[in-house]
């Protein structure tokens, strides 16, 4: 392979270009931006679910020494357009949900901020609220699509009859809990106007999309704006889209002119500020035949929204392209309730979804009689089932092989509660993965020759922690025909070209498309020996080839769980994670990532949980103390692998995104195993151990 001849390309394993600034504590994130002057902004929060603001006193809080300013719906500049209601801060006096903003306050220091946003007394009139979700709702009502631009409802054949003649069935219904993305970094964002112009440092995951929100919102020519962001700590799909940080911010800025503004979020207002992962209730159905062919699959889906902004995850759509079966169903359900804007977390659809499929697989595997991973390489679908598209490259099954191999899958007594070490029951499990390949058009790249000799790459792109920073310098060396040293990217600032978000692991895909793109134009304008100063600027192709496939990545899930005899205790012993992914840009930062999003898949199964209160619509574990989160100690062996794929029609790379695909099915395989262990199925996340009592 040429990636052998040119060890610092692509396929090899360069350390992060910017690792040791951060580890030296040299990275600028966006509340360190070194800024004149700077004052503290809190915000402060609506404490009921539901309500109107009759009247805010600031007195108190403004007689504090140091506080500049206290913003509240009477006096908040008004916003050029409150057509998201999310953002629409301070614009009005309803309050939709607990912790929404109800007031700010600007102040020399941070300390400062906070205490006096303690003093503004905000008066409330309070009204009933409604935050509980349930599948018995009678308002439950159909969005016109789900995210993604995915179709609410699909069918095909007749599912009923299906399931009336066949063999074995299963029928039952799978919840996951609220949860709630928590990046190290909390969303932060600095602001500073001068001369109308805004300048916004903000920890985001695309510096073009929250410029165009933030102008849109705030009135201002997309060209007025600047958000800078080269360093964030974390994301999650939580920093996708700009929620309502950014916005107050800017606002508060305005109200001190010629003071910058900086808004550190605390963890607690991350609970109820930036979206969440909705809560599911997914019923699934499943029938096959004596041999463990598929039949029927149906998956009906209930979840919430916020009553001021529709965001429906599209948990049945994995259902609709993983497995072959002549009839199928779909349908998904939001109620909508006085509860914060749900939205994007780390594979919204596939992760939720593909706990509810592959445990109902390994429900119905078991009825058959069928060895789980036998059954998943039985219906293995030669097209896309719903669209009969051909699949672009489709190697879940060598996953499952591979898998299967390598975590000694074959030595394994089916039979629940066949192995027990002292007090603690052992099992093993098995689920699939899946992850669309995403490509987003918009974005647009330059490369210029430089003094040096060197070739400047330059994209508004975003390393999230994924490690773009390097990846993508080393699609542009590849591209280029140079070493790994000789690219210098510059990414995410918008001064820079246009680029799409670091959304649905679509980075590589769709910013590495426009920089191969930009480098062979240039290259055949300027040859192998260009003069210092050329520069060239191309936008992504449009291919339109791509659309005859079906493009997905897959991935084969194995755990090893134990199961305390006398406590219910249940601790992960191994995780092994085998993937199809396409080429492999960096296999240290690929790993990083299959590893991170398997030790998130972890945490849900076992541990994390957003509690509501539905006398107060609140979320009471709203910490790091109580909600919690897989640690060091919880995290076992976690493995993670791929086999050698090359798909050529996905994008010029061959990659097709791995930022998400580490989560799905990882939770399905750990209550798999636990079922293995204890004979006690559990539908129900996370896998307490109350559950196995
Ligand atoms: Mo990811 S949840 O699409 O940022």
């Amino acid at each position: 392979m040429t990636d052998l001849l040119r060890p610092h390309v692509l396929g090899a394993s360069p350390a992060r270009v910017e690792g040791a600034a951060k580890v030296t504590g040299t990275a600028l994130y966006a509340g360190d931006q070194r800024v004149t002057d700077p004052a503290y902004l809190h915000l402060v929060q609506a404490e009921v679910a539901r309500g109107r603001v009759t009247s805010v006193d600031a007195e108190a809080a403004l007689a504090l020494d140091g506080v500049l300013a206290v913003l509240t719906p009477d006096n908040a500049p008004r916003l050029a357009s409150t057509d998201d209601a999310e953002l629409a801060v301070l614009q009005s006096h309803d309050v939709d949900f607990r912790g929404q903003v109800v007031a700010a306050v600007v102040a020399r220091t941070p300390e400062i901020a906070r205490q006096a946003g303690a003093l503004v007394d905000v008066r409330i009139d309070e009204a009933p609220h409604d935050v509980h979700l349930g599948a018995d709702r009678d308002d439950l009502y159909a969005p016109e699509e789900v995210n993604a631009g995915a179709e609410t409802d699909t069918s095909q054949g007749d599912v009923d009859a299906a399931m009336a003649e066949a063999p074995f069935t299963v029928d039952h219904t799978y919840t996951t809990a609220w949860y709630n993305n928590n990046p190290m970094e909390p969303h932060t964002t600095t602001a500073l106007w001068s001369d109308g112009d805004l300048v916004l440092h903000d920890s985001t995951q695309g510096v073009h999309p929250t410029r165009d929100t933030a102008a849109e919102v705030l009135g201002l020519d997309p060209e007025r704006v600047r958000v800078v962001s080269p360093h964030v700590g974390g994301g999650f799909g939580s920093k996708g889209t700009a929620h309502v940080n950014v916005i107050i911010t800017a606002l508060a800025a305005k109200a001190v002119p010629g003071t910058p503004v900086k808004l550190a979020l605390t963890r607690q207002q991350m609970f109820s500020l930036v979206g969440y992962r909705t809560p599911t209730i997914q019923r699934v159905r499943l029938g096959c035949d004596e041999g463990g062919w598929l039949r029927a699959v149906a998956v009906d889906v209930v979840e919430q929204t916020s009553r001021i902004k529709e965001y429906a995850e599209q948990t049945a759509v994995p259902s609709r392209m993983m497995y072959a079966a002549p009839h199928r169903s779909t349908t998904h359900r939001l109620a909508a309730l006085d509860v914060p804007v749900p939205s994007w977390m780390r594979a919204p659809g596939e992760c939720p979804g593909m706990f509810a499929l592959e445990s109902a697989v390994d429900e119905l595997a078991i009825a058959c009689g069928v060895d789980p991973v036998e059954f998943r390489v039985r219906n293995e679908p030669e097209v896309e089932p719903e669209s009969g598209k051909p699949f672009s490259s489709r190697n879940l099954v060598a996953c499952l092989r591979e898998g299967a191999r390598r975590f000694g899958w074959d030595d394994r007594d089916p039979a629940p509660r066949s192995r027990r070490e002292s007090d603690w029951l052992v099992g093993t499990g098995v689920a699939s993965s899946t992850y669309p390949v995403n490509k987003m058009p918009g974005s647009a790249a330059t490369v210029r020759r430089t003094v040096d000799g060197r070739f400047r790459v330059e994209i508004g792109a975003a390393d999230i922690g994924t490690g773009t920073w390097t990846s993508l310098a080393q699609v542009a060396a590849d591209a280029l025909g140079v070493e790994f040293a000789d690219v210098e990217l510059r990414i995410g600032d918008t001064d820079l070209p246009k680029a799409t978000v670091a959304g649905g692991s679509s980075g590589i895909t769709s910013w590495g498309s426009t920089v191969v793109a930009a480098a062979r134009e240039f290259r055949a304008k300027f040859g192998d020996d260009p003069d210092e100063g050329d520069e060239l600027t191309a936008t992504m192709p449009e291919d339109d080839a791509s659309d005859e496939y079906a493009k997905h990545a897959f991935g084969a899930q194995f755990a090893e769980v134990r199961v305390h005899v006398d406590t219910g205790e249940v601790r992960v012993s191994r995780l092994l994670g085998v993937f199809a992914v396409g080429r492999v840009v960096n296999p240290r930062l690929a790993r990083s990532q299959l590893v991170g999003g398997m030790t998130m898949g972890l945490s849900m199964a076992l541990h994390e949980r957003s509690v509501l209160d539905e006398r107060f619509g609140h979320v009471v574990n709203h910490d790091f103390a109580e909600y919690h989160i897989a640690a060091n100690a919880d995290v076992p062996r976690v493995e993670a692998l791929w086999i050698d794929e090359h798909d050529p029609h996905v994008n010029p790379m061959g990659t097709k995104g791995i930022g998400e695909i580490g989560i799905v099915g990882t939770a399905a395989a750990i209550a798999n195993a636990a079922h293995h262990a204890t004979g006690v199925r559990v539908r129900d996340l996370p896998l307490t151990l109350d559950h196995f009592l």
